[in-house]
C-alpha cells in the first residue's frame, strides 16, 4: 500500500485530505501540532479504513524539527508517494501591522518547513506527487493578512520551480482553496455572508478539494499547476 503524507492532518482540510486518502487506501503519516485528541480521533478514523496511520506531533514553525520529519517517517513507512502540504497558519496583519513574531512564524511554517519537506521528500523518496495548499489569495493583491499572502506566493513559486527541477521524478502542484471552511471561531453566518461575493454565489467544501486532490493524481501530465477551487473569486 502507498503512503501519503499529510501536514496539519488532524482538522479541517488537513483532515478531510487525510481521510479521504486512507478511503482511497493510502497509509497515512499524519503530522499534527496542537490538536491532541482531535488528532487522535483522526488517526482512528483513518485507520478504521482498514489502513496504517500514524502520528507525527511537531511544531514546523521549527525549521530544524521540519528538516527531521522525511526521514522520521520513513523509518515506519516505505512506500512514500504523496506528500500534502497543508499546515499555515493565518494571522489577520495588514503591512503596517505585522508583528515579528507573525512574520517569523507565518513564513517558517507556511513557506519555510514546506520548502524543507519538499527538499527532503526530492533527497530520500524521489518520486510521486507533492501537492501544496495555496489560497486564492496568491492571485490578488490583498494586503489584510499581509505575511501569509507573502507565504503563500512564495510558496506557489516553489511549486512552479520544483516542478521545473523535480518533473522527471516528482511532479508538483498547488491546490488554491476559496471560501471552503469559515476562519476558526467565525461567526456562523460567515461563508453565507461572504458567499455573495464569490461569482458563483456559493461557497465550496471539503470534497471540492478531495476532488482536486484526486484529479492532480490521477493527471499525470499536470505539473506546476495551481488549481483553483474558489468559484472564480480569484479573478
Ligand atoms: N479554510 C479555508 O477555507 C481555506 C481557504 C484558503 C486556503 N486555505 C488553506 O488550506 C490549508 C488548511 O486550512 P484550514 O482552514 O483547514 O487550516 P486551520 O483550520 O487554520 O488549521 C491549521 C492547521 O495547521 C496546523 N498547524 C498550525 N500551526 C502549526 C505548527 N506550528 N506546526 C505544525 N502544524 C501547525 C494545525 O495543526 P494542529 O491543529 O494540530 O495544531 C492545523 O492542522 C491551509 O494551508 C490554508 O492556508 C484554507
Amino acid at each position: 500500500m502507498p503512503t501519503a503524507i499529510v501536514t496539519g492532518g488532524a482538522i479541517r482540510i488537513g483532515r478531510a485530505m487525510a481521510l479521504h486518502l486512507a478511503r482511497k487506501g493510502f497509509n497515512i503519516a499524519l503530522l499534527y501540532h496542537s490538536s491532541g485528541t482531535a488528532s487522535e480521533e483522526t488517526i482512528e478514523e483513518a485507520r478504521a479504513q482498514g489502513v496504517h496511520c500514524q502520528g507525527y506531533a511537531g511544531d514546523l514553525r521549527n525549521l530544524e524539527e521540519a528538516e527531521l520529519f522525511i526521514g522520521k517517517i520513513l523509518k515506519d513507512f516505505d512506500d512514500v508517494e504523496l506528500l500534502v502540504n497543508s499546515a499555515a497558519n493565518f494571522i489577520q496583519e495588514n503591512v503596517e501591522q505585522t508583528q515579528l513574531e507573525t512574520l517569523v512564524d507565518t513564513l517558517n511554517l507556511n513557506l519555510m518547513a514546506p520548502y524543507l519537506l519538499m527538499r527532503e521528500y526530492k533527497r530520500k523518496v524521489n518520486k510521486g506527487l507533492i501537492v501544496n495548499i495555496l489560497d486564492e489569495r496568491v492571485a490578488k493583491t490583498l494586503p489584510t493578512f499581509a505575511a501569509y499572502s507573502v507565504s503563500k506566493v512564495g510558496l506557489k513559486h516553489l511549486t512552479e520551480l520544483a516542478a521545473v527541477e523535480w518533473g522527471k521524478s516528482i511532479r508538483v502542484n498547488g491546490i488554491a482553496p476559496g471560501l471552503i471552511l469559515p476562519p476558526q471561531g467565525g461567526p456562523p453566518d460567515y461563508l453565507e455572508k461572504a458567499a455573495k461575493k464569490v461569482p458563483t454565489g456559493t461557497h465550496g467544501n471539503l470534497e471540492n478539494l478531495t476532488k482536486a486532490l484526486d484529479y492532480l493524481m490521477e493527471n499525470t501530465f499536470v505539473n506546476g499547476e495551481t488549481l483553483f477551487v474558489d468559484g472564480g473569486e480569484f479573478l
